[in-house]
């Protein structure tokens, strides 16, 4: 018996494929702190619970496929908030950002033929696109530029006759990169010259920093036949385990595609959509004050990261990842020693290599992502702790 290319071509996650030797070293007794995922540990917001403790009813039934009614309103009621102008018919409710990938995936890809990914990227897009037989095309960014993109030539360069969609992270994992409106006119542009698809993946949109504006390609409603937006109660709310998503577009023949895909899969479970409702009712004092935390996080990670030497990294715009250059050839052999020899006062610490959320071989060996998803203190030390372990690793 024989499985398929397709999922022999797939990679296990880069993020999760380390959770062995971190559980064994929990065993042992060390205290890991976990910066290799982007679990938050910032409190869901009670109204999810608070929902879900009221739901009454004999049964639990199916759900429409598309999503309960009153979690679409909700959603276009919380897109108004920042001017965006969509309707029920235009969300499909998902079992998180994932599945709605996979669904755009099969929904706009032939096999062989690509979607234009900025890398570093997250990783488990080489999944998603690899579901729908699809692959994953990158346009290389670096760090040194502040992982810029948003160049004619540099993604006109990347475009062939297999291109179907330019992806955006926005803002972006691991790199933290905030598009501005012009940026996303350029690319919006380019796109319709080449008649490409706009895949937006908004997962993050509150999360940007230092008076950056919250930016959506919702917003440049000139092109709205060729963008479809990806969102997801997970971080946001941090909601993780609610497994909400959806996808949101104008283009009708788009969303019945999408549909067929999700009446086949039936629905989404119908009483996390109860929680999730109450979550896009919040009010936007809501976001102010979870962006303050993970500035606060943000800048306790860079500056203790700071402190090692060679280092090379510039502090995010967004999202809670931050992707470093670390003066190491081979960040997994580090992250090994980490996790199975080294310890300071019984503790140690985990990141994601970043060599997974690249699409060119041989890029980002040397680089680590770290999510800073812990609270101020936890994060100082664990950065402390990569310092730590490197100089001991480096002895
Ligand atoms: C950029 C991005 N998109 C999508 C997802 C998927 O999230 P979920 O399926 O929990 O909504 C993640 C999760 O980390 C992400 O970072």
């Amino acid at each position: 018996m024989k499985l398929t290319k397709r999922v022999n071509e797939m990679q296990f996650s880069p993020i999760r494929r380390f959770n062995p030797m971190g559980k064994k070293a929990e065993a042992e007794g060390k205290k890991v702190y976990h910066l290799n995922i982007g679990q938050p540990d910032v409190e869901t917001p009670e109204c999810f619970m608070e929902a879900i403790r009221n739901y009454d009813s004999k049964v639990i039934a199916y759900a429409e496929s598309q999503g309960i009614e009153p979690l679409r309103s909700a959603i276009v009621d919380y897109m108004k908030m920042y001017g965006m102008d969509y309707e029920n018919e235009d969300i499909i409710v998902t079992m998180g950002g994932s599945e709605a990938l996979t669904m755009t995936f099969l929904t706009i890809l032939n096999p062989g033929e690509e979607v234009l990914v900025p890398e570093p990227f997250y990783t488990n897009y080489h999944t998603f696109a690899k579901c729908a037989s699809g692959e994953v095309a990158p346009i290389t960014t670096k760090v040194e530029d502040g992982y810029h993109y948003a160049d004619r030539e540099l993604i006109e360069s990347s475009i062939t006759d297999k291109t179907r969609a330019i992806v955006c992270l926005n803002p972006g994992n691991p790199t933290g990169n905030v598009l501005t409106k012009d940026e996303m006119k350029l690319i919006c542009e380019i796109a319709k010259e080449h008649d490409l698809w706009i895949l937006s993946d908004e997962v993050y949109r509150e999360f940007a920093y230092d008076g950056r504006e919250v930016t959506s390609f919702g917003m440049m409603k000139e092109y709205e036949d060729r963008i479809i937006i990806i969102d997801s109660v997970s971080k946001r709310f941090s909601a993780c385990g609610a497994r909400v998503g959806c996808a949101i577009s104008k283009n009708k023949e788009f969303m019945q595609g999408m549909l067929k895909i999700a009446q086949g899969r039936l629905c989404i479970p119908t009483i996390d959509q109860v929680g999730a409702t109450e979550l896009f009712k919040l009010p936007k004092e809501y976001y102010a004050e979870v962006k303050a935390e993970y500035v606060g996080r943000r800048d306790a990670a860079y500056e203790e990261l700071m402190k090692i030497p060679g280092v090379v990294c510039q502090k995010p715009g967004g999202a809670f990842y931050m992707t470093a250059k670390l003066p190491v050839d081979n960040v997994e052999d580090f992250l090994v020693y980490l996790l199975t020899e080294f310890e300071d006062k019984g503790e140690t610490v985990m990141f994601a290599p970043a060599e997974g959320f690249y699409a060119t071989p041989g890029l980002g060996k040397d680089e680590m992502r770290i999510a800073y998803v812990l609270n101020q203190t936890d994060m100082k030390r664990a950065v402390e702790l990569i310092r730590l372990g490197l100089e001991a690793y480096l002895k």
